[in-house]
């Protein structure tokens, strides 16, 4: 695992160089797209990089997650917030960008469909990712299986409480249930690039990296990884 503490703007670029590298190397390229604040300046990056010339014309992408039940023009559904933060600022072709669909009458069937669809697009090369202030990714909660794959799972009242600014500060607004891509789907992401910065972030950061693989910490098996980057700043590396 390959750990970079620099400043975030830094961070950002990194991330984003990243992916263009690759989109240059490989043009159809699958991305893994991760919602929450960590990777917004790595999207803004590459929406200026897209006006200089970096095409995702040929590209596909996975979302991470979704929250189960919110309304389809909800502007928290996550499918809505990649639309806004990055999809529509790039020029993927049309239905290029999928996530596990939180509003399927048959959850469970949906995840399965939504596993397939990873494989059947060959797997993900480049998976963006950010951290729960518990050890989440995606939205693989303190004590999910390492072995994991796509499935509902409950969030917990950390994590709602953490995602309630993002529902004018109500945790009773923030949904109990999501869809998730699992610990075992996200790990056979050719390349993972964790983003975490700020101090809120530093014990979860000194778990994924110095601490034991566990499922209490669900972003340890990251060590396990043959291609792991994570970007941090000073605060979210001070405990390491
Ligand atoms: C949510 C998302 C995660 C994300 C986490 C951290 O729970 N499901 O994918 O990593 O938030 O969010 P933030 O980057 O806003 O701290």
């Amino acid at each position: 695992m390959e750990v970079v503490i620099a400043p975030a703007e830094e961070l950002a670029r990194l991330a984003a160089g990243a992916v263009e590298g690759l989109l240059r190397a490989k043009p159809d390229a699958v991305l893994g797209l991760a919602t929450g604040s960590s990777p917004l300046a790595v999207y803004d990056e590459l929406a200026r990089r897209h006006k200089e010339g970096l095409s995702f014309a040929r590209a596909r992408a996975f979302m991470l997650d979704e929250y189960v039940g919110l309304p389809a023009d909800h502007p928290e559904r996550y499918r809505n917030v990649i639309e806004k933060e990055i999809a529509s600022r790039v020029d993927f072709p049309p239905d290029a960008v999928q996530g596990p669909d939180g509003l399927a009458a048959d959850l469970p069937a949906a995840c399965a469909a939504y596993e397939e669809a990873i494989a059947g697009a060959g797997g993900v090369d480049l998976q963006i990712l950010g951290i729960g202030t518990d050890g989440h990714i995606a939205f693989n909660e303190p004590g999910s299986s390492l072995a994991s794959r796509t499935r509902i799972k409950t969030l917990t009242r950390q994590t709602r409480e953490d995602n309630a600014r993002f529902f004018g500060g109500s945790v009773e607004d923030v949904p109990r249930h999501c869809l998730t891509q699992g610990l075992a789907t996200i790990m056979e992401a050719r390349h993972l690039v964790l983003l975490a910065t700020g101090r809120a972030k530093a014990e979860a950061v000194h778990q994924l990296v110095e601490g034991p693989v566990s499922a209490m910490w669900p972003a340890t098996i990251m060590q396990l990884h043959p291609h792991a980057t994570v970007l941090v700043d000073d605060a979210a590396a001070s405990r390491l």
